[in-house]
């Protein structure tokens, strides 16, 4: 009978749809030595029994204890890793002044090796202690530090998806900071995506080579063209910034007469495997665009509240069709935390809906139906996540991997509110995704591997 590497039993939260999340109570979850879930069981199937008597008393089994909780792992589909070393800091000038002023120097830094590992050990560590069982990331324009990332991930068991940035324009970027010339940025992205395949070949959960232009104002043609051509040579994921701000927007609209998103897609650079960042000056052509070529958006909140002028209309764009996973945008956004961002998608939903400005009538303030539910927010930052990256992520469900979260509400010392013994269920997920921290999250799986615990 014993043909599962582990088998867990507890009580799980899993998006059933964009929309519901199913309470899946006391289900034991059967996890193959690849890290994948073949069975999911209830206590009413007949299997159950069965599969209790064979492993419970055996190494192979985990049961949760009272006041634990499962939850799938979380998908941050967008970091700039070496920003960690300013996270919290430098968010009082708009974009453009705040990549020139602090971001760009910042990332100069990482043509130092040591400087690079350091940064990346930290952040690697903490998005994985705050729940983040797969990142999307930015390095910077470092071949050898982009690297050193992935083999960060691959070690500590994150899923990693990393790209080297590419920055190749002299005249947009400053010279202490950028891709020596064209040809360097593509033959640098070559090698880089050729030395994380080599890497993820002996990788449990897999690490994987991104085509990263950092965004259009920093590339030049020949730059996103080459990208374009890489992305479909290597069929590797794809990830940039996409109309975020008046001025990133702005420009864009100046250099080719059309938005990013028929610029991007002009380069080949829009597909499937492709999440773009912020994106909120999309239209209703752009929309449209992202939904037939599969194009996903990474909605950001927080770092948008800084830097993108404006309130993307997620569930708009989503009810259009198009992919919508959540990103912490590490250090536009300052928070590592997922469940951090997943509260203020819903709380700027609500602001958008409502309008904020006191000074207007109640029906000239806002957008209709632009709210999201907790919910909806946790579908973003798991299975949305999990979708937008085509990979098989972000559900406690059979065929998905064991990425898991182990949350329990009765830590001592941070309790969540709890004050009867048969709190309903859904009332306990709302609590768990509105008041979490990471010393509730006591252990993290990835791919079937235990990768952090605390206490
Ligand atoms: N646009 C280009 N680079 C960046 C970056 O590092 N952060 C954000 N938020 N937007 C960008
Ligand atoms: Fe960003």
């Amino acid at each position: 009978m014993e043909k599962y590497a582990r088998v867990f039993r507890g009580t799980a939260f899993t998006s059933r749809s964009p929309h519901e999340v199913d309470m899946l109570e006391d289900h034991l979850f059967c996890v193959g030595a690849d890290g994948m879930i073949e069975r999911v069981v209830g206590p009413n199937d007949s299997e159950y029994e069965a599969i209790l008597q064979a492993y419970q008393g055996t190494e192979l089994y985990h049961a949760l204890s009272a006041g634990q909780y499962l939850l799938p792992g979380l998908v941050d589909l967008h970091v700039h890793a070496p920003q960690w070393a300013q996270s919290g800091t430098a968010l009082d000038i708009p974009l453009y002044d705040w990549l020139n002023t602090y971001t760009f120097p910042l990332e100069s830094r990482f043509a130092d090796l040591t400087f690079a590992t350091q940064v990346y050990e930290d952040v690697v560590g903490t998005l994985l202690a705050n729940g983040t069982t797969t990142a999307l990331y930015f390095a910077t324009v470092h071949r050898e530090a982009s690297l050193r990332l992935a083999e960060i991930c691959a070690a500590k068991g994150q899923r990693g998806l990393i790209g080297k940035v590419v920055m190749d324009d002299p005249a947009q970027n400053p010279d202490y900071y950028r891709d020596v010339d064209t040809a360097t940025a593509l033959a640098d992205t070559e090698r880089f995506i050729q030395e994380v395949r080599a890497l993820s070949e002996t990788t449990k959960q897999g690490v994987y080579p991104v085509v990263t232009p950092r965004f259009i104002p920093s590339c030049t043609d020949q730059a996103l063209q080459g990208l374009g051509e890489l992305a479909a040579k290597y069929d590797t994921h794809v990830q940039s910034h996409c109309s975020e701000s008046d001025w990133a927007h702005g420009y864009v609209r100046d250099r080719f007469g059309k938005h990013d998103a028929f610029a991007l897609h002009d380069f080949g650079l829009l597909g499937n495997k492709s999440v773009m960042a912020h994106c909120n000056f999309l239209d209703e052509n752009d929309a449209e665009l992202f939904a037939r070529t599969g194009t996903a958006v990474s909605h950001c909140p927080v770092s948008n509240a800084y830097f993108a002028n404006s309130v993307i209309p997620i569930a708009r764009w989503r009810d259009k069709g198009v992919d919508i996973g959540l990103g912490s945008d590490l250090s536009g956004g300052f928070s590592p935390s997922l469940f951090d961002n997943a509260r203020q998608a819903v709380i700027s939903s609500r602001m958008l809906e409502d309008g904020v400005d006191p000074s207007l009538p109640a029906d000239e303030r806002g957008v209709p139906n632009s709210r999201i539910t907790i919910d909806e927010a946790f579908y973003l930052a798991t299975a949305g996540g999990g979708e937008c990256l085509s990979l098989p992520i972000g559900r406690l469900a059979e065929r998905y991997a064991w990425d898991a979260l182990i949350v329990d509400v009765a830590v001592p010392g941070a309790k969540l509110p709890l004050y009867q013994t048969d709190e309903p269920l859904h009332d306990m997920f709302q609590k768990i995704m509105y008041l979490v921290r990471p010393e509730h999250i006591r252990e993290v799986w990835v791919q079937g591997e235990k990768v952090h615990s605390r206490g």
